[in-house]
């Protein structure tokens, strides 16, 4: 487990960026995950200006997403659909079928989760998983009590994950209270991890995957069993080593 150590938020972006594109004209990358939230945006930003600036092929790149909300149709703004769209594939050459997230509202949710597990298995795996943390230590929606080995699944938001999450819904009610999400053992099979936190608020999750027993109250823990994690923290979420 290896961290960089950046001061704020902006560097945080930039570096991740930039481990994302080297790894890319490395040709280490045919699978990428990717995650939404606040964390990433910036990420983003950083992203679709530095691949501007590279002659990189996307064509063979397929990415995955983590999660998404059950019930959002994928045109609502707060999907992680149109996340995606406003944040990444709008500006990226990829076709449709090289962007792959849950579809939250699918007639058959089950069959939903087992569709998305299998078709990260035929891809060959993710290579680089790109990682937030919630501030109660959630990766993925996979909230406190999850199991390690769980897959791709269905499952119900903490209340906290729901109140963090309200900031971006008109009001705290329509946020979903149930999402598809990729399990911990699914996130664990990705080739490497690239996991991102700022800010206070992420101060505690830090504090535990660095120096907290692996258990699943904190289920950002089980990273430190991971062979290839990277963590990008500013200053913020730092205050507590
Ligand atoms: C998002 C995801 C979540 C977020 C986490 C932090 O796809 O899986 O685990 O990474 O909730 O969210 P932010 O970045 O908004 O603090």
């Amino acid at each position: 487990m290896d961290m960089i150590k950046v001061q704020n938020y902006h560097e945080m972006s930039m570096k991740a960026a930039q481990i994302v594109i080297d790894s890319l004209k490395n040709k280490q990358i045919n699978v990428l995950g990717f995650a939404t939230g606040g964390t990433p945006e910036g990420f983003y930003k950083y992203f679709v200006q530095n691949l501007k600036q590279e002659q990189l092929s996307l064509k063979d790149l397929h990415t995955v997403n983590l999660d998404e909300y059950i019930g959002l149709s994928e045109n609502n703004p707060n999907s992680y659909h149109h996340y995606m769209e406003k944040h990444l594939f709008q500006f990226l050459n990829l076709k449709k079928d090289q962007t792959h997230l849950p579809n939250g509202n699918a007639e058959n949710i089950t069959g939903e989760c087992k569709r998305y597990e299998q078709l990260i298995q035929d891809l060959g795996g993710i290579n680089l998983q790109l990682l937030g943390v919630g501030s109660n230590g959630h990766i993925g929606f996979n909230e406190p009590g999850s199991s390690f080995h769980g897959r791709t699944q269905v499952v119900d938001l903490a209340p906290s994950t729901i109140e963090a999450n309200a900031r971006y819904f008109t009001d705290e009610k329509d946020v979903p209270n149930k999402a598809i999400t990729m399990g911990i053992q699914t996130i664990m099979e990705s080739k490497s991890i690239l996991l991102l936190a700022s800010g206070a608020e992420k101060a505690e999750a830090i504090y535990q995957l660095m120096h907290g027993a692996v258990n699943d109250k904190f289920p950002v823990t089980i990273l430190q069993k991971h062979p290839s994690l990277i963590i990008i923290a500013d200053q913020e979420a730092r205050s507590l080593l």
